[in-house]
C-alpha cells in the first residue's frame, strides 16, 4: 500500500539551532521512553507506540528502541532451510547468474565487484547448519543482502524481517551541489540550500564533511552501496533529494535514500545521525522505524515471531498461513493516493501536455533563449493498464504540438525513471524514429524449467489459430506467452518454427541460453503485451513512417543514472540506433566521466508469483509433467510468504552488432556529457533543462571534464560555502513550492506501480 505519511517538519530555518522533529512529537517520546524501560524491546516499543491507550498511535518509533526488539526475534532454523531450498528454483530464473559471478574486467573495476549467488545461498545453508545466526533478523539480511550486492534492480528477495516489521528513515534530506556548476559538489542539507535560495537565513550554510566522524563523501558512497543501481555515480545521486523522485510520490525514492526512501528504508540507520559542517558546528539527529504492522498485545519477540510471521508447516514442507492476524496500520485509500501522486510536483512548471499522474509530461522552457526548445520528461514507463493509452496519447500529442509551436530542438528528461512497459518504450522510440527498426534482442537461461514449460505451452498454443478471434481462453492463455514459440520472431525477423528452435540452448561464455529473439510489434497480441496500446509503426498504425522528428543531433537524453529497465531499453534504441547523445547529471564529488544509464538493462522482470503460475499451469496443460521438476519446484508457498518483494531479471538484453555474448547490464558506457547539480537545480526543474540546453547547443554551456581520474577527494578539501543568492522571479514561485511543500509532509516509498520492464524503488 502506497502512502505518504504526514508529520511536520521545522526543517527550514538552520537545523542545527531547531530540532526537525515537532515539539510535540518530543515530548511524547520522552515521556513514553521513561516507561517500562525494564521491560522486553518489544514490549517498549508497544507501550511506545499506543502509550496508555488514550493518547494517539505512533508508527514511528526511535530507531534504536525498533532495533532492540528486531533483534530479539528467535531464529527459526527449520524455516530458513526449507526458505533456502524454495528459492533456488526461481533464482535460477536469473538471467545473469553466470556472468554476475564472472563479469567483464571493465565492469569489476568500475561498476560493481563480481558476486557468486549461488555460494552465498550454500553458504547460507552452512550457516544455518552451523548454527550462527543470532536470531531471524541476521538471517534475513543475509538473505537479503546476497541478492542486492548483485546490484541488478529486476533481482530482489525481500524477506519478512527486513521489511515486514519495521522500515527505517531519517528526517533531515541532503543535496550534493556545486555551486557555480564547474566546482566539485559538495553535500549540503537541503534545507540550507532552500533557505539560501531566498537570501533570508541568517547564517552561511555550511558543507556536511563528516558523518557519524566519519569523511562525508566517504560514508555517503558506503551508504549508497545499500541501493539497487548498478553504476557507483547513480547510487550516489539517489542518496539525495531530487525534483524528479519527488514528482513520483510514494513510487519514487522520496527524498533519498538518506531519509529512507527507496532500498534506504531497508537499512538500519542507527540510533542517531551526527553531521559535522566545515564551520565546526554539527548536528545530531534521532532516527526513526516506521511500524509495517501492528504491535498491539506484543510483549516480547517470541509473540512478533509467533503473531506476524508465516513460518510454513512442519508436516509437509509446503507453506500454510498461520497467522490470520492481518491487520495494517493506517491503510489510505487508493483514490487519495491517486491524487496524491498527481499533486506531489513542486519546483516544475506546468506541462503544455500533461500526462496521466505524472508519468509522462510536455513542457516549453518559458525563458529568452530557448524558444526553440521542447522538454518531453518521462519519469516512468508506466506500469498500470489504467494509464497505458493515455501514457502514448501524451506523446502523440505533443510531439506535433511542439514542431508546429517551432521547437527544433527535444531534451528528454528520464531522471528517476526505473521503467514500466516494455513496449511503451519500443512505441515512443518509433513515434520519435519511425523509419528505424528497433532491434531489441534479448535470451532467458536454458534451463529445464523453461524448456518443460515452453513444450506444454507451444503445444497448447498449436491447437488453434493466433488470432485475434480465438475464443477459447486455454489457447489464447497459452498463446499470449513468451513460452509459446509463435510469439516473438528470431534477430533475423523471421518466425521462429518450433519450440526446440526458440529455446536452443546455445552456450555463450559458459552458460546455456535461449535463441535470442525479438519483440514482433506486428503480432496480433501486441495489444496484450503491451497493456492496451498498439506499437506506432506495426499493426493497426503502420502508417506512421517517416523521417526523424527531430534531428538526431536536435535531441538530448538528460539521467541522473537512475535509468533503469524499460528506460534503458528506450535509452538504447536512441543512442545506439539514431546517434543521440547523453547528459549524465550529478555523479561522486570527482571530475571524471560518468555513465548515463546507471540502472538494471535487463529486459524484463518476472515476479516469483508469475514464474510459479507458468510451471503449474504448463502442468495443467500437459498432466505428464506432474512428475517432472515442475511438481517438485513450483509448488510450495513459503517463498511468497517469507517475503514482501520477490523477482529475477529473466531476460539479458543484447546489443546489434555486438557478437560478444555480454549482457548490456555487464557493458560500462560513459555519458557524452556530465553536468553537476547546482543549488537552483534542486528546486527549479527549469534551471536544469537550460543547462541541459547550453551544454548541447549553446555556446556558454560546459561538460564536466577530467581532473585525474579516479582522484579521490575528501570531504573536507570540497568546502565552498553557498551564497546566498536572490533567486529570479521565474524560480521564486518553484521554490515556495518546494517550501510549502517540505513543511507539510515527507515521503515515504510504497510503490505500487508494475511492469514487465520495471524495477521497484
Ligand atoms: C524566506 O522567504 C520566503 C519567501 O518570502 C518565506 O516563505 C520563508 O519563510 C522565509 N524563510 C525564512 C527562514 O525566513
Ligand atoms: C507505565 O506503563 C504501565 C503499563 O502500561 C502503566 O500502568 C503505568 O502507569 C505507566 N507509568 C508511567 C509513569 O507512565
Ligand atoms: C518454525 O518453522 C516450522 C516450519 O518451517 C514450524 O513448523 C514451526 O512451528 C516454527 N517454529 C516456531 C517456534 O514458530
Ligand atoms: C554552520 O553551518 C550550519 C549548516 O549550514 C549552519 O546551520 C550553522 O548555522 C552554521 N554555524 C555558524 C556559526 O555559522
Ligand atoms: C559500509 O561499511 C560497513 C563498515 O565497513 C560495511 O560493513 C558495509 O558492508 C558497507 N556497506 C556497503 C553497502 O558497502
Ligand atoms: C489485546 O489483549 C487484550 C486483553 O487480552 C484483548 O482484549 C485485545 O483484544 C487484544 N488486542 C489485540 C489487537 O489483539
Ligand atoms: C479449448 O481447447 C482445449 C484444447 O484443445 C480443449 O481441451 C477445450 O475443451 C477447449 N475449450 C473450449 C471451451 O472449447
Ligand atoms: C508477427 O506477427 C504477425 C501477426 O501475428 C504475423 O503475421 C507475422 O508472421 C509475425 N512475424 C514474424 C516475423 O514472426
Ligand atoms: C489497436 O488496434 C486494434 C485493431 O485495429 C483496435 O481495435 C484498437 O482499438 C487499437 N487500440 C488502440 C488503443 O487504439
Ligand atoms: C494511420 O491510420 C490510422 C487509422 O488506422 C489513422 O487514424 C491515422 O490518422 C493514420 N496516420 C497516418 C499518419 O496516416
Ligand atoms: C501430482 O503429483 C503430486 C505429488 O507429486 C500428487 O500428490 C498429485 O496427486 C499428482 N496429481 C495428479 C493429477 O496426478
Amino acid at each position: 500500500m502506497k502512502k505518504f505519511i504526514l508529520f511536520a517538519l521545522a526543517g527550514l530555518t538552520s537545523l542545527v539551532s531547531t530540532s526537525p522533529i515537532s515539539p510535540s512529537r518530543t515530548t511524547v517520546l520522552e515521556a513514553r521512553q521513561g516507561n517500562g524501560t525494564s521491560s522486553a524491546p518489544c514490549a517498549q516499543v508497544s507501550q511506545y507506540m499506543y502509550g496508555d491507550g488514550t493518547t494517539v498511535v505512533l508508527t514511528e518509533i526511535p530507531a534504536g528502541l525498533a532495533w532492540n526488539c528486531l533483534n530479539t526475534v528467535p531464529f527459526n532454523a527449520t524455516s530458513a532451510k526449507r526458505l533456502i531450498a524454495s528459492i533456488r528454483p526461481y533464482i535460477n530464473w536469473q538471467s545473469t547468474l553466470t556472468q554476475l559471478k564472472n563479469p567483464p574486467a571493465e565492469y569489476v573495476e568500475k561498476v560493481q565487484p563480481a558476486v557468486d549467488i549461488i555460494g552465498g545461498l550454500d553458504s547460507i545453508d552452512s550457516r544455518i547448519d552451523a548454527g550462527s545466526f543470532k536470531n531471524e533478523y541476521d538471517f534475513g539480511w543475509a538473505l537479503y543482502t546476497l541478492i542486492q550486492s548483485a546490484h541488478d534492480g529486476h533481482f530482489t528477495y525481500i524477506p519478512d524481517s527486513v521489511s515486514q516489521i519495521f522500515q527505517w528513515g531519517r528526517r533531515v534530506p541532503l543535496v550534493s551541489v556545486s555551486s557555480d556548476g564547474e566546482q566539485v559538489p559538495s553535500v549540503f542539507v537541503f534545507a540550507d540550500v532552500l533557505g539560501s535560495q531566498f537570501k533570508n537565513i541568517s547564517y552561511t550554510p555550511s558543507p556536511v564533511v563528516e558523518i557519524d566522524g566519519m569523511d562525508a563523501f566517504e560514508w555517503l558512497e558506503n551508504w549508497s552501496g545499500y541501493g539497487s543501481l548498478q553504476d557507483r555515480d547513480a547510487l550516489y545521486n539517489n542518496v539525495f533529494y531530487e525534483l524528479a523522485q519527488v514528482s513520483l510520490g510514494g513510487s519514487g525514492s522520496g527524498t533519498g535514500t538518506f531519509t529512507g526512501g527507496g532500498r534506504g528504508r531497508y537499512v538500519y540507520p542507527g540510533d542517531a545521525t551526527t553531521l559535522t559542517f566545515a564551520n565546526g558546528s554539527s548536528y545530531t539527529m534521532q532516527n526513526y522505524a516506521r511500524a509495517v504492522i501492528n504491535f498491539r498485545n506484543i510483549t516480547s519477540g517470541e509473540d512478533l515471531a509467533r503473531k506476524w510471521f508465516s513460518w510454513g508447516n512442519s508436516q509437509t514442507g509446503e507453506a500454510s498461513v498461520q497467522s490470520v492476524n492481518t491487520e495494517q496500520l493506517s491503510p489510505i485509500s487508493t483514490a487519495a493516493l491517486e491524487e496524491a501522486i498527481g499533486a506531489a510536483t513542486p519546483g516544475y512548471p506546468t506541462p503544455v501536455v500533461p500526462g496521466p499522474a505524472n508519468l509522462i509530461n510536455g513542457f516549453f522552457i518559458d525563458a529568452p533563449g530557448y524558444d526553440d526548445v521542447a522538454v518531453l520528461q518521462i519519469p516512468n514507463f508506466v506500469g498500470s493498464t489504467q494509464y497505458e493509452i493515455s501514457f502514448q496519447r501524451a506523446s502523440q500529442e505533443f510531439i506535433p504540438k511542439a514542431l508546429a509551436a517551432g521547437k527544433t530542438k527535444l531534451i528528454i528528461d528520464l531522471q528517476a525513471n526505473g521503467g514500466g512497459t516494455i513496449l511503451q518504450g519500443y512505441d515512443l522510440f518509433k513515434q520519435l524514429f519511425p523509419d528505424e527498426d528497433p532491434y531489441g534482442a534479448n535470451r532467458f537461461r536454458g534451463i529445464e524449467a523453461i524448456d518443460l514449460i515452453g513444450k506444454a505451452y507451444s503445444a497448447t498454443a498449436s491447437l488453434g489459430a493466433r488470432s485475434r478471434d480465438q475464443l477459447n481462453n486455454t489457447i489464447a492463455n497459452a498463446q499470449t506467452s513468451y513460452f509459446d514459440y509463435h510469439t516473438d520472431m528470431t534477430v533475423g525477423a523471421k518466425p521462429f518454427s518450433s519450440w526446440s528452435e526458440k529455446f536452443g540452448p546455445q552456450e555463450v561464455n559458459g552458460d546455456k541460453y535461449t535463441t535470442s529473439s525479438r519483440w514482433n510489434l506486428s503480432d496480433v497480441y501486441v495489444e496484450y503485451f503491451s497493456g492496451g496500446i498498439n506499437i506506432t509503426g506495426y499493426g493497426p498504425l503502420a502508417n506512421v513512417t517517416g523521417p526523424p522528428k527531430f534531428k538526431p543531433e536536435n535531441i538530448v537524453i538528460v539521467t541522473d543514472g537512475y535509468c533503469a529497465s524499460t528506460c534503458t531499453i528506450f535509452a538504447e534504441f536512441l543512442t545506439q540506433q539514431a546517434g543521440v547523445k547523453t547528459i549524465a547529471m550529478g555523479g561522486r564529488s570527482n571530475k571524471d566521466s560518468i555513465q548515463a544509464i546507471g540502472g538494471v538493462k535487463g529486459v524484463n522482470n518476472y515476479a516469483f508469483g508469475y514464474i510459479q503460475s507458468s510451471a503449474q499451469t504448463a502442468i495443467r496443460f500437459d498432466k505428464s509433467l506432474n512428475s517432472s521438476i515442475l511438481r517438485r519446484d513450483y509448488y510450495s508457498d513459503l517463498p511468497f510468504l517469507r517475503a514482501s518483494t520477490y523477482g529475477v531479471n529473466n531476460r539479458d538484453g543484447l546489443r546489434r552488432g555486438d557478437d560478444s555474448g555480454i549482457a548490456l547490464q555487464f557493458i560500462y558506457e560513459e555519458a557524452n556529457c556530465r553536468l553537476f547539480y547546482t543549488p537552483e537545480m534542486t528546486v527549479d526543474i527549469t534551471a536544469l533543462w537550460k543547462a541541459a540546453a547550453d551544454a548541447q547547443w549553446g555556446n556558454s554551456g560546459k561538460c564536466v571534464s577530467d581532473g585525474g581520474y579516479g582522484k579521490k577527494r575528501s570531504a573536507h578539501e570540497v568546502t565552498t560555502a553557498l551564497k546566498p543568492r536572490r533567486v529570479q522571479i521565474a524560480q521564486a514561485a518553484a521554490v515556495q513550492q518546494v517550501q510549502a511543500f517540505e513543511k507539510s509532509f515527507t515521503l515515504e516509498t510504497q510503490c505500487q506501480m508494475r511492469g514487465d520492464g520495471f524495477m521497484e524503488p
